[in-house]
Order: C-alpha cells, then structure tokens, then sequence
C-alpha cells in the first residue's frame, strides 16, 4: 500500500512515524559481523538520511519529529510551514493543511489525532489532548482539550459546532 507523508510517498503496510521512512530506525542492520565493519556502514547511512531529514525539511518547511507515528494514507497537501512534534500520534487517511503546529502545550504530553481527521488551515493542536476519529478542524482552531469523533470544532479555544 502507498501512503504519502508531505511531499514523500512511501510505499509498505505497517505504521510508521517519518522518523520509520527516514530515520535510523528503518536503516537495515548487519546480517552479521562477518558481512560488514561493525558499525560503520549503518553509521554512515544514518548520518546521511539525518542530512536528507534536514534538507526536506527545509524545501517543504515541513518539520516532523522521526519520532512521530503517522499512519498510512495521511496527506499533507500542501507546503508548510508545518510542525508535528515527537510524541505526537496521528491515525490513518487524515489531512494536515498548511501552517499547522501539531506540538507540545503547557501541560507534558502530545496530541493523538485518530483516523480520518482534517485539520484545517493555521491550526494549532496543543499538548495531550485527543481529537476523535472522523473530527473536522476548522481553520484558525487552537485545539487545547479534546474533541469528540465526528465533531467539527471552531475557534480559539476549539470547541464543537452544531451542524
Ligand atoms: C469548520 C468548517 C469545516 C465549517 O464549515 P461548515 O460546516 O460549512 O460551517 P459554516 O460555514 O456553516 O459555519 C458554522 C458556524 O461556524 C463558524 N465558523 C465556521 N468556520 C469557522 C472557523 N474556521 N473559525 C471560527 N468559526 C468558524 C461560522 O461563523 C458559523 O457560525 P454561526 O453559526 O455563529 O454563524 C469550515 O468553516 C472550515 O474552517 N474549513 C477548513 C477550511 C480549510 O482550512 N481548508 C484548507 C484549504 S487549503
């Protein structure tokens, strides 16, 4: 199955954070001591995929923690700037817009976005909330408490609208 993260397209079927299609942690590990220097090959390739990391993130100014879990089919549809922090989840088939902070809040913890959420536009998802699956974010939203599945939520704070 394809799924795209940003401007990169990955193909695969289990779920994985950019840091899992970037980072050091899909780097391929020795067969044994035998076939490779100890270490040194998969040193080398993680520094060249963190460089990689550095450059894509800055032509899309979009910067995602590697690692953030990011489930297939989740699109970002166009350039940043966008900011998606470490210990941030987000589920499957959900949209990003452009300039949106998915970060840390005043209090520890990150979001959970679950499957089939869109995020408006200028939104801003702050600190350990949960924003339930199939939620509409209006544009302009600073997420700061949770909202239910299936909610369109508005404003500053968000908070859900009838419709
Ligand atoms: C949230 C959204 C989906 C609501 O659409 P909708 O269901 O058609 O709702 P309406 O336009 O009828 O508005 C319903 C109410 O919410 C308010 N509202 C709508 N969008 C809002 C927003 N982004 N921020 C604050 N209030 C908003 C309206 O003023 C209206 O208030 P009222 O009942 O007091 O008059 C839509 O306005 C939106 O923000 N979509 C995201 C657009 C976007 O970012 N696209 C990416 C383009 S690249």
């Amino acid at each position: 199955m394809a799924r795209r993260l940003g401007a990169v397209q990955v193909a695969g079927s289990q779920r994985l954070g950019l840091g899992g299609v970037l980072g050091p942690d899909r780097l391929p590990r020795p067969a044994s001591s035998d076939t490779l220097p100890p270490g040194v090959l998969t040193t080398a390739l993680r520094s060249a995929l963190r460089v990689l990391r550095k450059i894509v993130a800055l032509a899309t100014l979009i910067n995602i923690d590697e690692r953030a879990v990011i489930g297939p089919g989740t699109f970002i549809p166009h350039f940043g700037p966008i900011q998606i922090n470490g210990e941030a989840s987000i589920g499957a088939d959900c949209a990003i817009h452009q300039v949106c902070t998915i970060g840390a809040g005043s209090r520890p913890g990150a979001p959970v976005i679950e499957d089939h959420v869109f995020i408006g536009a200028h939104t801003c998802v702050l600190g350990p909330v949960r924003i339930g699956a199939g939620a509409v974010i209006g544009s302009g939203a600073v997420v700061i408490g949770d909202i239910p599945a299936g909610a369109t939520a508005v404003g500053v704070p968000a908070h859900p609208i009838a419709r």
